[in-house]
Order: structure tokens, then sequence, then C-alpha cells
């Protein structure tokens, strides 16, 4: 038990050091500090999904979704940088919901859990380092923004 608890560990590591080239320049999502070994993906399926499960499903909807108007890298383009700017999860989860001046509600077919991807992907990536948003607190967020 012991050992396939370490070989899991080493296992949610290993996939959690994925590079990805985009535009020519090579970026490395950094995992946040708050990893939490026994997440694994074996995890029952009531269970969150780990932080690696959600950083590789929230790169892909991001990369379409986000990134052709936020810019690659997270530096900006007709929306404002991501990798700033994406501090207060909460408010981030709003403006998927609802939209802004400009941006489209984009996120308001989104599930729970689609929602906890993207968001945690952009919360965690070029260099940022804000943690999991889980579904839970997606749920809760979408409570309060008034969008069933
Ligand atoms: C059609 C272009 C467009 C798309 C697609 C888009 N955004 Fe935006 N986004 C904007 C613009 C423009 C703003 C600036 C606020 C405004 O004018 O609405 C913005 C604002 C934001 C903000 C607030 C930034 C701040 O300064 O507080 C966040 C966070 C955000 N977007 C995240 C996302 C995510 C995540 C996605 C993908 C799921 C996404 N956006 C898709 C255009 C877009």
């Amino acid at each position: 038990m012991r050992r396939a608890t370490v070989l899991n560990y080493i296992g949610l590591i290993a996939s959690l050091n994925f590079a990805s080239v985009v535009g020519g320049q090579v970026s490395v999502v950094t995992p946040s500090a708050n990893l939490v070994p026994a997440a694994g993906d074996n995890s029952p399926a009531s269970a969150e999904p780990s932080m690696a499960t959600l950083l590789s499903e929230g790169e892909k909807i991001a990369q379409p979704t986000c990134l052709v108007c936020h810019g690659q890298n997270g530096a900006g383009g007709v929306g404002p940088a991501l990798r700033q700017n994406v501090a207060n999860s909460e408010g981030v989860v709003r403006m998927l919901l609802i939209g802004g001046g400009q941006m489209p509600p984009i996120g308001e077919k989104f599930t729970d859990r689609e929602i906890a991807a993207v968001v945690t992907y952009v919360r965690n990536s070029w260099g940022n380092q804000f943690g999991v948003v889980s579904l839970s607190d997606a749920a809760i967020y979408r409570k309060s923004a008034s969008v069933q």
C-alpha cells in the first residue's frame, strides 16, 4: 500500500511537468504548491479531479476559446493579459458566466467541470500560481452570480 501511494505521487508529479510549445516559445506549466499526494486519478468518481486533470482539460478549452482574444502565453491581446488579472477566482468565474463590456459570456453553457478546468488553467499558467478552483467552488460562484 505504501509503495502504491508513493508511485501514485510520482505519477502525479510527472504528469504535471508538461511543457507546451506555443508560437515558437516553450512555456512550462508550473504546478501550484497545494498538491495533495493522495489525489491521484484513481480516486472515486465523486471526488474532485486532481489539479493535473483540471490543467490538462483546461488547456484544451483555453487554447481555442480564450487565447484567441487574450493572447498566447497570457500576454494579452484584444482582452487583458491573463498572466495578470486572474487572482480573484470568483471574479474570473463571473466574467465567464456574465461577460463584460466587450467580453462575451463565453462560459454560460459551460459545466461546472469545464469552468473549474479553464479557470484553474489560466490561474496556474505563465507563472501564475493561484491553486485549484474546484467543481464545488465553480458551483458556489455560479450560484452567487445567479446564473443557474
Ligand atoms: C471575444 C474575445 C474574448 C474571448 C473569446 C474571451 N475574452 Fe476574456 N475578455 C475580453 C475582453 C475584451 C475583456 C476586457 C473586459 C471587457 O471589455 O469585457 C476580457 C476580460 C476578461 C477577464 C477580466 C480581466 C480583468 O482585467 O479583470 C478575464 C479573467 C477573462 N476575460 C478571462 C477569459 C477566459 C478564461 C476566456 C475563455 C474561457 C475568455 N476570457 C474569453 C475578451 C475575450
